[in-house]
């Protein structure tokens, strides 16, 4: 009688809270039950399809379902009722969100095969507003980590592998340990690229470094054995000492011990340095890494995909020589918008040819490859690199005939001749063809030329300054009026391009000394 009452009231209160829960209760009754309703469903189908394969678009559904939808009302309590939740907040209009969702489901199924602690969600942070405030959601898309509550931002990779590893390493297994052949042979089949650490024993300061370095890096997946046998699995060429600490890629240059100390920073610095291929393919998911390189000096080399083809073993092979100091990279010379920024700096955005270019990220200069695209040119090109011996490139235009213009048109080659080194006074205008006040600027400097027109000493000029560069040229603001003196080229004096026809004339004048022009206008 007692037990049947108490049963009833069991079900009751069940029932009530199943109806109060989708609202306000703050417990972590409900992600349980979403997982079990997820593991029914997995059962249910095991069952029906028996061991057929799922296809692409299930897989996608399947781990779609994972993802817990965040909402305005279960968002604070989803967030702060467990230990680890990687939020992606999106935007359903944003093209890089929906790039990223795929690479996210995906990450969420594997990150639940192997029983990390975590739990997806999502969030439409432009349907939900509110809880995107509360979560830190600022842009899209955004990625944020919340540990028991506190969020921390994402700074990981973004293939669903690297967002895996990431997670992992922040959510308290920040290495693999493999105990078994078996074990690092399937290892070695489903990771490019990792940092192996063979130790005696899991202890001791030289393996809590390694282990500090694993949690601090962001993208690489680091694994570890205590036993030779199993390292030589991973790295053929270990010699049974009792430490070892190499990277591993799959490509070429697939092995690059470690020699130096067993410090957090050294071990992450050999990391930095190595962790990439010889060349590699720079795509919108991994830009933001190449450029966070700490090989600063990077050749960039454009092309269609079958000219690159040609390329790849030349280019591998100028790499190897020139290993931790420059950085190769292949951008699709067809993908407008990761190639068109860089080869715009050059004037070559309508170029259909193999481009070779290099940029120094810490001086901020950049080169460019003038002679063909072969091996010997590109490793000469290299050298000249690293020895600080090629000269930057500057932008022109093609030297110009200015012998009728009563306004010389200077390019980038000829700002030496024309402005630096002649021995005249030089107004040079400077404009860019986009700018809005350029126009009237230019018809003033035209009226200028024809009123001192005969004196043989100055000189007007004009240069268009997003197609043409020079060192001393620095301009930001267009149009700029420059006045150099033939005694102080070093020191143009920057003339107001608001003043009026006569007050232009007046200050040249007056900057001139009215030597040899005409006073009056
Ligand atoms: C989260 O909070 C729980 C309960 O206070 C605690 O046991 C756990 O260690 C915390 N997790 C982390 C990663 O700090
Ligand atoms: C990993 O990302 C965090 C946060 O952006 C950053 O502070 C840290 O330096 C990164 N680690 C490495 C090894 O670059």
């Amino acid at each position: 009688m007692n037990t049947r009452k108490s049963t009833l009231r069991f079900v009751f209160v069940l029932l009530s809270l199943l109806l109060v829960l989708k609202s306000t209760v703050a417990t972590e009754v409900e992600d349980e039950l979403e997982e079990l309703l997820a593991v029914d469903e997995e059962v249910e189908r095991e069952a029906e399809g028996g061991v057929e394969k799922l296809s692409e678009a299930e897989a996608l559904s399947k781990a779609q379902r994972i993802v817990v939808e965040l909402n305005n009302d279960n968002t604070e309590r989803v967030v702060n009722g467990n230990e680890f939740v990687l939020v992606l907040g999106y935007a359903p209009w944003c093209p890089r969100s929906a790039e990223l969702m795929p690479h996210f489901a995906e990450s969420a199924t594997s990150l639940r095969e192997l029983g990390t602690p975590l739990l997806m969600a999502k969030l439409d942070a432009d349907r939900f507003p509110k809880p995107a405030s509360f979560l830190g959601v600022k842009g899209f898309p955004t990625l944020l980590l919340f540990v028991n509550g506190t969020s921390q931002p994402y700074s990981g990779g973004f293939t669903a592998d690297d967002i895996v590893i990431w997670v992992r390493k922040k959510t308290g297994t920040p290495v693999i340990r493999l105990s078994s052949v078996v074990e690092a042979e399937e290892f070695l089949r489903k990771y490019q690229t990792f940092l192996l650490g063979q130790f005696d024993k899991f202890q001791g300061p030289d393996y809590e470094e390694f282990v500090s370095a694993a949690k601090y890096d962001n993208e690489t997946q680091f694994v570890e054995v205590n036993k030779v046998e199993l390292a030589q699995v991973l790295y053929p060429a270990i010699k049974p000492t009792g430490r070892f600490l190499g990277i591993v890629k799959s490509e070429p240059e697939r092995y690059t011990a470690y020699d130096g100390a067993f410090t957090r920073n050294k071990i992450l610095e050999f990391v930095g340095y190595n962790k990439f291929p010889l060349v590699t393919k720079l795509t919108e998911m991994n830009s933001i890494r190449v450029y966070a390189s700490p090989v600063k000096l990077q050749v960039l080399v454009f092309a269609n995909s079958d000219d690159f083809k040609n390329l790849l073993d030349p280019l591998q092979y100028v790499a190897r020589t020139f290993k931790s100091k420059i950085m190769f990279i292949y951008v699709d010379i067809n993908d407008e918008n990761l190639a068109k920024p860089f080869l715009t700096l050059f004037g070559l955005e309508e170029s259909k040819n193999t481009v070779v270019a290099a940029f120094d990220n810490g001086m901020s200069s950049k080169y460019l490859l003038e002679s063909k695209p072969t091996q010997s040119n590109i490793e000469d090109f290299c050298n000249k690199l690293v020895q600080g011996s090629s000269s930057p490139y500057f932008k022109s235009q093609p030297i110009p005939d200015n012998t009728e213009a009563s306004v010389h048109v200077i390019v980038g080659k000829t700002f030496d001749d024309e402005i630096l080194s002649s021995k005249k006074d030089v107004l040079l205008e400077v404009f860019t063809p986009w700018c809005i006040n350029c126009e009237a600027t230019r018809k003033q400097v035209e009226k200028l030329a024809k009123h001192y027109k005969g004196s043989s000493n100055l000189i007007f000029a004009r240069i268009d300054a997003s197609m043409n560069e020079h060192p001393s040229l620095q301009v930001n603001d267009y149009p700029t009026l420059l006045l150099y003196r033939a005694d102080d080229k070093a020191n143009p004096i920057k003339l107001y391009t608001k003043s009026s026809l006569k007050e232009l004339a007046a200050s040249i004048n007056k900057y001139l000394k009215a030597k040899n022009v005409k006073d009056e206008l």
